[in-house]
């Protein structure tokens, strides 16, 4: 699982890392939430503030969305099952992060529960100021858009590690400032020692 900011090039990493399992002949699957299912493509239009809703409604249709994503139909639950590694590009830690802002960190962990943790999970740490410089070229504005929300989001993923330490989960925090391919080969190494 890749998580970071937004900006933090979760995306660009979910897909050299899959490009990569496939040269090197291993059965993977990339994925995403939101996803782009139809719970998926609601948060899409919260999140693009084309419709409106409640921050608890949000945390709830993003755990919807994840249970939709895990035990779907080719969902990652069914995928792992075939022996795919699955990458996917956010997950339950960004609920955390995000949602517990303005739902308060128990509140999400108890919507979250249940949710199976991932072998591995990639933390890849920009800078606030890096990754918002990233997102200024973009066009359009988005719901948690800001440098003070955004810190608030790294402050969340921290606790949510925190949170998880001693359950065996392995998180690997890279800085999100290096080159894009530096920061590949360091999660290529991690993710070659899976079992
Ligand atoms: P993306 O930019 O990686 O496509 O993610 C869309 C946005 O959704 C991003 O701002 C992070 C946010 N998000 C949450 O707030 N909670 C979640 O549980 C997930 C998966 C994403």
């Amino acid at each position: 699982m890749l998580e970071g900011l937004d900006g933090a090039g979760t995306t660009t990493q979910m897909r050299m890392l899959c490009q990569r399992l496939d040269r090197e002949g291993r059965a993977n699957a990339g994925s995403w939430e939101p996803t782009d299912g139809p719970v998926g493509r609601l948060i899409r239009s919260i999140l693009a503030r084309r419709v409106k809703a409640l921050p608890l409604t949000v945390a709830m249709l993003f755990a919807a969305d994840r249970h939709q994503h895990l035990a779907g139909p080719d969902g990652v639950i069914e995928r792992a099952g075939r022996g795919e590694i699955v990458v996917s590009d956010r997950y339950l830690f960004s609920s955390l992060a995000y949602q517990s802002i303005e739902c308060g960190f128990e509140r999400v962990l108890g919507l979250n529960d249940g949710f199976p943790l991932p072998e591995l999970l990639v933390f890849l740490d920009t800078p606030v100021a890096v990754s918002q410089a990233r997102l200024d070229r973009r066009t359009h504005r988005e719901l948690y858009d800001g440098a003070g929300f955004q810190a608030r989001v790294r402050e969340g993923y921290l606790r949510a590690f925190e949170h998880f330490e001693g359950t065996g989960m392995r998180v690997l925090t890279l800085d999100g400032d290096r080159p894009v391919e530096e920061i590949h080969e360091a999660i290529w190494t991690e993710t070659a020692r899976l079992p």
